[in-house]
């Protein structure tokens, strides 16, 4: 069994991730530091040297691999992942994979993500909150349709690490 965690950029899935495969005892994985090992490049590059679409490809065919090659592993996707390329498909129709969603206010999005911005293409180019906020505000419902599709959903507003990590074990057992 595999477990996904899916949510948008700053919604926690690394932090999640790794808080949730300790207290499992499962393996972990981050997809996007998983591209930028395969691609021996930061995905800010590259977005920057080949463009989205080529990462979108590298995105779901690295997906396909990491799932048919892991087991027991907590995986945390990119915020795009499950929005592109039939992945959600993927990811739902698996059955040896648990998805779970992980769902963060615009507000709270929007201050995590502010200060960040830098390392993220989709939105470095963003220059004050109220832009920000606008942008995440429509990228987020557009995304919110993929997202929904996840076995489970927990929120994470006004909850640290450990109270989202018993959350998950709450849904997942
Ligand atoms: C993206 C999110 C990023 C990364 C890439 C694209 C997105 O991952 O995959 O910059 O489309 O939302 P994080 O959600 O881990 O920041």
């Amino acid at each position: 069994m595999n477990i996904v965690l899916i949510g948008y950029m700053g919604s926690g899935k690394s932090l999640l991730g790794s808080g949730l495969s300790s207290s499992l005892k499962l393996n972990y994985l981050d997809l996007d530091d998983y591209i930028e090992n395969q691609e021996k490049k930061s995905i800010s590059k590259i977005f920057k040297d080949q463009g989205e679409i080529y990462f979108r490809k590298k995105e779901s065919l690295y997906l396909k691999e990491v799932l048919e090659s892991h087991q027991n592993t907590i995986i945390s996707l990119g915020g795009g992942t499950p929005c592109f390329a039939g992945n959600i498909e993927i990811i739902t129709n698996k059955e040896t994979v648990k998805s779970v969603y992980l769902q963060t206010s615009l507000e709270e999005l929007t201050k995590r993500l502010f200060t960040e911005r830098d390392k993220r293409p989709l939105i470095a180019h963003l220059e004050t909150l109220d832009q920000l906020k606008d942008f995440i505000r429509k990228h987020l419902f557009e995304r919110s349709f993929y997202y929904n599709q996840a076995d489970y959903k927990v929120t994470t507003d006004q909850k640290n690490v450990a109270q989202i990590v018993e959350e998950c074990k709450v849904a997942l057992f």
